[in-house]
C-alpha cells in the first residue's frame, strides 16, 4: 500500500469516535516498534517528524525507514512533518514525499499565522498533501522554543471558524491544557483538560478534525524505572489516559505521542544497562528498547485512542 494523506483516516475517526495515534520517529528501532504494534492490531499510523528528527537522522533515512514499513506492514500510513515553523520546511517535506505536514504559527500574530497557514495549504494542496494548523499556544518545550506556562493560552473557540475557512487547514491543533514534555503538571496540581473549550470548538466547526498535541502521560511505572536505574526525573506528571479516551470519543482524531516512548526506550536501556554493566553490543540493549516501544504502542492504539482493527 501507498502512503496515504491524513484525510480519510480523519474521517473515519471522527464518524467511528475513536483518534489516530501520531508518533514521533527519530530511528530504525522507534519506528520498528510503533509499526510492529500497528501491524499486531490492525492500526492505521501516523508517523510524524520534526525538524530536529530530520536534521538527526537525515530526511531520506526517515524514509526509506517508513518506506521499509510500509512494506513489512500493508498498513495505512501518513508520514507526516511536526510542528514545521517556516513554508520552506514544509515545501521541502512535501517535495520530498511527505503526505502531511503541520505549520505551526502559533508564535506569530493570528493575521501572520493566518498568512503563513494559507500559503502552506495552497502549496500543500497542489501537492495532494494535507495541512494542519494550530490556534493557541501550547507550554513546553517544541524542539529550541521553550514556552512558559505564563506564556501559553488555551485556544478561543470564537476564532476557530474565521482560521480553518480562510486558511482552508485540514486538520487544527488546539490548547486545552495539555504541554510538551515530561513535566505538564507542577507536583499537587490535579491534571486538567479545558473539555469545555474542546465541546465549543466541536460546535463552530462540525465534523471537523481537531489534534492534541502533548499528550503523552508520563507513564509512572516507566519514570520510576528510570529513577530506580540512575534517572532524576522528579516530578514527571502527563495527561490521564482517561482523558485522551474521552477526548477521542469527541472531535480529537490526531493525538501526538512523543515523550511517552522516549520513557519507554530510556527506561528499557536503563534497566538493562544496569543489569548487563558488561554488555557492550548496541543490539543487545535496543531490541528490549524497541520491545518496549511496542509495547507501550500496542496499549496506546487499542486502550487510549481505540483504533485498533480500523486500518
Ligand atoms: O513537539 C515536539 C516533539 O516532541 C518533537 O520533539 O523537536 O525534540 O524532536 P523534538
Ligand atoms: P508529548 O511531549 O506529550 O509526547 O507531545 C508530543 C507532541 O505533541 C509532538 O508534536
Ligand atoms: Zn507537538
Amino acid at each position: 500500500m501507498p502512503l496515504v494523506t491524513s484525510k480519510e483516516m480523519f474521517e473515519k475517526a471522527y464518524a467511528g469516535g475513536y483518534a489516530i495515534g501520531a508518533f514521533n520517529v527519530n530511528n530504525m528501532e522507534i519506528i520498528q516498534g510503533i509499526t510492529e504494534a500497528a501491524k499486531e492490531v490492525n492500526a492505521p499510523l501516523i508517523l510524524q517528524v520534526s525538524s530536529g528528527a530530520r536534521k538527526y537522522a537525515n530526511h531520506t533515512y526517515l524514509m526509506k525507514l517508513v518506506e521499509a514499513a510500509l512494506i513489512e506492514t500493508d498498513l495505512p500510513i501518513c508520514v507526516h512533518l511536526d510542528h514545521g515553523d517556516t513554508f520552506e520546511l514544509c515545501k521541502s517535506c512535501i517535495d520530498g514525499g511527505f503526505t502531511s505536514v503541520m505549520i505551526d504559527g502559533s508564535h506569530h500574530s493570528y493575521e501572520d499565522n493566518v498568512k503563513l497557514t494559507k500559503q502552506v495549504v495552497e502549496y500543500a494542496h497542489a501537492h495532494g498533501v494535507t495541512v494542519e494548523g494550530e490556534l493557541g499556544r501550547l507550554a513546553g518545550i517544541e524542539d529550541d522554543v521553550n514556552v512558559s506556562s505564563e506564556d501559553a493560552s488555551y485556544t478561543n473557540p470564537d476564532q476557530v471558524y474565521d482560521f480553518v475557512t480562510r486558511t482552508g487547514v485540514d486538520s487544527l491543533a488546539i490548547a486545552i491544557g495539555t504541554s510538551h514534555g515530561a513535566y505538564k503538571f507542577k507536583p499537587g496540581q490535579k491534571p486538567q483538560l479545558r473539555f469545555d473549550i474542546l465541546e465549543e470548538v466541536q460546535k463552530k466547526l462540525p465534523g471537523f478534525p481537531i489534534v492534541l498535541h502533548g499528550a503523552s502521560s508520563v507513564i509512572p511505572e516507566l519514570v520510576e524505572i528510570i529513577n530506580n536505574n540512575g534517572g532524576k526525573m522528579p516530578d514527571a506528571i502527563g495527561i490521564p489516559e482517561e482523558m485522551l479516551r474521552e477526548a477521542a470519543k469527541m472531535a480529537v482524531c490526531k493525538i501526538n505521542i512523543d515523550s511517552d516512548l522516549r520513557l519507554a526506550m530510556t527506561a528499557s536501556i536503563r534497566k538493562y544497562m544496569s543489569e548487563h554493566p558488561d554488555h557492550f553490543d548496541p543490539r543487545q540493549y535496543l531490541k528490549p528498547a524497541r520491545d518496549s516501544i511496542k509495547e507501550l504502542v500496542k496499549n496506546k492504539l487499542v486502550n487510549v485512542l481505540g483504533c485498533d482493527g480500523k486500518a
